[in-house]
C-alpha cells in the first residue's frame, strides 16, 4: 500500500499575510493524525515564512520551480540549495505552464531534476498531455516520452526521492477533470512505463498524483482508483475548507 499524499500548487497567489491566513486556517483545519502526506507549495517570497510557520505541524512546504545551476549569474532565479537552506523539502518540476510560458523543455527539466536530487529535494515531477494530443490519440506516446527525456536516466536509488504528477494540461484551471477512468488508466500505464524500465520494487513504490480540476467533489472517486496515491491542487488549494477537504477525500 502507497501513502497517499495531497499538495496543494499555490501558483502566483497569496501575498504575505494572506500566505499566513490560509496557513493558519491550515493548521486549525487539517487533522493532525491524517495518514496523508500534506504538502503546500506557496511562492517563493512566502517559503521561509511558511517553513517556520508549520514547523511544528505535518505539513511539509515545496517550492513551484528552481534554477538548474547551483549558483552563478542567473538574475532573478532561486537555487536548490537556497531552498533547502530555509528547510524547503521539495520542489515541483515541470508543471505545465512552467513547459508552457517560460519554455521548459525536457532537456532542462533533466537537469533541474538531477539538481534537486543532488541537494536532496523530493522532486514533484508534473507531466500531462494536451488536448489535441488526446484527440489524435497520441497522448500514451507522448506521455511516456515526457518520462524518458526527463526521469530515464536516474538511477533505481533516486526514485525514493521523485512523486510523478500526472496533469493533462486540458484538465488544468478548467473545471475539466478527466475521469476517474481516464485518470487510473493513464496513472496505470505511467506505472506500467516506469516498470518497464525500472522494475516493480520502483513502481510499485512511486506515487502518481492527479491534478486538473481537482475538488472537494470528484476528490474521493478519483483517489479511490488504485494507481491514484493523491493529487496536486491548483485552485481548490487557496480555501483552505475545500484543501481540508480533498486531504479527507484522501483518507
Ligand atoms: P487546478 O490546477 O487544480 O486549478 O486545475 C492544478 C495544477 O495546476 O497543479
Amino acid at each position: 500500500m502507497r501513502d497517499k499524499i495531497v499538495a496543494g500548487n499555490w501558483k502566483m497567489h497569496k501575498n504575505a499575510e494572506e500566505t499566513e491566513d490560509l496557513l493558519n486556517d491550515l493548521i486549525n483545519k487539517l487533522p493532525s493524525d491524517a495518514a496523508v502526506h500534506i504538502i503546500v507549495a506557496p511562492t517563493f517570497v512566502n517559503l521561509a515564512s511558511a517553513v517556520q510557520h508549520l514547523e511544528y505541524t505535518n505539513i511539509n512546504v515545496a517550492a513551484q520551480n528552481m534554477h538548474q545551476a547551483e549558483s552563478g549569474a542567473f538574475t532573478g532565479e532561486i537555487s536548490a540549495g537556497m531552498l533547502t537552506s530555509i528547510g524547503v523539502t521539495s520542489v515541483i518540476l515541470g508543471h505545465s505552464e512552467r513547459r508552457a510560458y517560460f519554455n521548459e523543455t525536457s532537456e532542462l527539466l533533466k537537469n533541474k531534476v538531477d539538481t534537486a536530487l543532488k541537494n536532496e529535494l523530493v522532486v514533484i515531477f508534473c507531466f500531462g498531455e494536451e488536448l489535441k494530443d488526446r484527440q489524435e490519440g497520441t497522448h500514451f506516446e507522448l506521455i511516456e516520452k515526457q518520462l524518458k527525456e526527463s526521469l530515464f536516466h536516474l538511477e533505481e536509488k533516486d526514485w525514493a526521492s521523485i512523486i510523478l504528477a500526472y496533469e493533462p494540461v486540458w484538465a488544468i484551471g478548467t473545471g475539466e477533470t478527466a475521469s476517474p477512468e481516464q485518470a487510473q488508466e493513464m496513472h496505470a500505464f505511467i506505472r506500467k512505463t516506469v516498470e518497464d524500465k525500472f522494475g516493480a520494487g520502483v513502481s510499485n513504490h512511486v506515487a502518481i498524483l492527479y491534478g486538473g480540476s481537482v475538488k472537494p467533489d470528484n476528490a474521493q472517486e478519483i483517489f479511490s482508483k488504485p494507481d491514484v496515491d493523491g493529487g496536486l491542487i491548483g485552485g481548490a488549494a487557496l480555501k483552505a475548507d475545500d484543501f481540508v477537504a480533498i486531504v479527507q477525500a484522501a483518507m
